[in-house]
């Protein structure tokens, strides 16, 4: 694509996704998914089981290989999927972000320490001192200074899921993604992650949120996608899309949220 064609908007924009596809197999998960991020902005997605929500996310991180589309950051990578990608290019994509994952991944048998220097250290051959006391210091913003030698098993959801949030900031990237990072918390322990990735966003990270928390979408998403099998249904402010959806399919899936019963 030359710098004419660029599917990246000149304001401001970090990434820009045009045409996005994947199937499995015979299904279609994705079907032609456009995004565009601006540096600085919060994007939540939002929609039913299977529409689609974490294919989109681990197709930008690139941990799936789209079947076509271009995905586009600022500063000069632009790769279209619908032609053979390289190592490199997949490497350069994923470079860019980081992922939260619903069930934390960490590796069990490394401590909190341990889980996040390896990103910096082994992928981004950072020197150890250095990722060392990066790390320390990303611990101790989210609370978990005194937490750096425990495993995995010793923590609870929130605590493992904060160091989660800090395994991803370790690795500097220029995007944040949520996969429903609070979804297999209990009750009492989403507020202090919401209030954490509240708080990146505050500082500027730019970030995509899977999200059922339409609460915290509300106050801190610039905009809300909602989609549905593979489309996107409506996409806008969430003082739209939450409370006055054009659409009356998002308005039913966003009734049915607020009222489950
Ligand atoms: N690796 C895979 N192999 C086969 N099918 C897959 C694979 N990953 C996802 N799918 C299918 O793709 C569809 C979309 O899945 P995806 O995980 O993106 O949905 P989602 O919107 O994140 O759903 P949920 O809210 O349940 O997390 C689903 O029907 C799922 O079964
Ligand atoms: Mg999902």
């Amino acid at each position: 694509m030359s710098p004419t064609e660029s599917a990246l908007p000149d304001d401001g924009a970090l990434l820009a996704v045009r045409g996005l596809r994947k199937a499995f197999g015979q299904q279609e998960v994705l079907k032609s998914i456009d995004l565009t991020v601006r540096r600085g902005e919060v994007v939540t997605l939002i929609g039913p089981s299977g529409s689609g929500k974490t294919t989109v996310l681990r197709s930008l991180n690139g941990l799936e290989i789209p079947d076509a589309g271009v995905v586009e950051f600022a500063g000069g990578l632009s790769v279209d999927f619908s032609a053979p990608v390289s190592k490199k290019q997949l490497a350069a994509v994923r470079d860019r972000s980081a992922m939260v994952f619903q069930h934390y991944n960490l590796f069990p048998h490394k401590t909190t320490l341990e889980n996040v220097i390896e990103g910096p250290v082994q992928v981004q051959k950072k020197p150890k001192a250095q990722a060392v006391q990066e790390a320390r210091e990303l611990l101790a913003r989210v609370g978990l200074a005194d937490k750096e030698n425990s495993y995995p098993f010793e923590l609870s959801g929130g605590q493992q899921q904060r160091v989660g949030i800090v395994r991803a900031l370790a690795l500097r990237p220029q995007l944040l993604l949520f996969d429903e990072p609070t979804s297999a918390l209990d009750p009492e322990l989403v507020g202090d992650v919401l209030t954490v990735i509240k708080e990146l966003a505050d500082e500027g990270w730019t970030m995509v949120v899977v999200t059922h928390e339409l609460a915290f979408a509300r106050e801190v998403a610039d905009e809300v996608i909602f989609m549905e099998g593979g489309v996107v249904v409506e996409r806008g402010h969430p003082d739209t899309v939450l409370r006055d959806p054009r659409e009356e399919r998002t308005r039913q899936f966003v009734n049915r949220l607020l009222n489950p019963f």
